[in-house]
């Protein structure tokens, strides 16, 4: 019997609803919440009322294109962390009054584990090979940066990670500096291909072992910019595209630097990337480029399971289900990874 699975993504500001037949993708639904681009960041008590407004209507969709009945869903799996409490609450509260009326098992799901599942999902016309453990993945999203070992579907070890911005986080800052719009990271990939990434460069953090630092290139980035305004209004609107290569070229330098170090020092030629950032044309080339050179095989996720969504809460639900791991009514969301008691 084929097994149903349908994932609830709620964490931030994207609802998503998933369903998958095993381990392949049926449907993937995402509703993008536009009212925050004016804030220059995402407003939590903004983004919790749209999921209230998105989630049946993204839901109900999601079943209708996988083609099956709700009667159908073997069981609900939901994002419980890290992310905005008042966001997890919506897709937590949803997702637990739906199994208890269809009578079917809950699961409980972990965000940052879910964007590394997102390897094993498979389509219909991707013949890709998923990574064979163990292997390492740099997790590089809008909270986090994280160089991981996956010695199994839910043994996973962090040996590197941000002391302080993510890079995502740095994209959007740099991006807010030069008057984009929230989210910044997908524009400074658009304008940066038009530009020379040698054109600037930025202070380069030293930080010691495999962790990160991305606060000290964005300090550099602003006092950059202010000293260069004085001597010209108009330099960002000049330089945009130069801008948005270079800044984009020191934090993609900087990601690849330490996984490289990682490469060598765990011995494992396996990596995969995931996570919002790993939707960046530089570093989905760095990973090619480093492949082409031997270093190691490269795992790149399709566009579709970069950023948050569903059908990655769906995967990491199914290996949960096939463990018979499941949560129980009482299960509540944490904001952080570290903090998952119950509260
Ligand atoms: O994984 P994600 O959708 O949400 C979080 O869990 O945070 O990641 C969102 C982050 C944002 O910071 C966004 O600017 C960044 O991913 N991002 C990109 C690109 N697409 C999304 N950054 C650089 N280049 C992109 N193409
Ligand atoms: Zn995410």
């Amino acid at each position: 019997m084929p097994v149903y699975i349908l994932g609830i993504e709620s964490s931030c500001d994207d609802t998503s609803a998933a369903v998958l037949c095993d381990t392949a993708i049926r449907s993937n639904v995402i509703a993008n919440q536009q009212v925050h681009a004016s804030f220059g960041g995402v407003v939590p008590e903004l983004a919790s009322r749209a999921h209230q407004q998105n989630i049946i209507p993204v839901i109900d969709e999601a079943i209708r294109r996988a083609g099956i009945s709700r009667y159908d869903l073997s069981a609900v799996a939901f994002t419980r962390g890290p992310g905005l409490l008042g966001s997890l609450l919506v897709g937590t509260s949803f997702a637990k009054s739906f199994a208890l009326a269809l009578g079917i098992p809950l699961l409980e799901v972990d965000h940052m584990q879910a964007h590394i599942l997102a390897h094993f999902i498979r389509e219909e016309d991707s013949p890709d090979p998923v990574p064979p453990f163990p292997f390492l993945c740099l997790t590089v999203s809008g909270g986090h940066t994280q160089i991981v070992r996956i010695d199994d579907y839910f043994s996973m070890e962090v040996i590197g990670q941000t002391i302080d911005d993510a890079a995502g986080e740095a994209f959007d800052k740099a991006a807010k500096i030069m008057g984009l719009p929230y989210p910044g990271g997908p524009l400074i990939d658009m304008l940066g291909k038009e530009g020379n990434r040698e054109a600037f460069t930025f202070a380069r953090p030293h930080i010691p072992a495999l962790d990160y630092s991305f606060s000290g290139l964005k300090t550099s980035f602003l006092y950059f910019l202010r000293d260069k305004l004085k001597e010209d209004e108009q330099f960002i609107e000049k330089n945009k595209a130069d801008l948005c290569a270079s800044i984009q070229s020191a934090i993609v330098d900087a990601l690849m630097d330490k996984l490289l170090k990682a490469v060598d020092e765990t011995g494992i030629r396996h990596v995969a990337v995931a996570g919002g950032v790993s939707a960046n044309s530089a570093l989905r080339a760095a990973f090619l480029k480093q492949q082409e050179m031997g270093d190691f095989t490269a795992y790149i996720p399709e566009f579709q399971f970069t950023t948050d969504n569903a059908a990655m809460i769906a995967i990491a639900g199914y290996f949960k289900y096939q463990r018979s791991e499941f949560a129980g009514y009482s299960v509540s969301p944490y904001s952080r990874a570290g903090s998952r008691s119950q509260v």
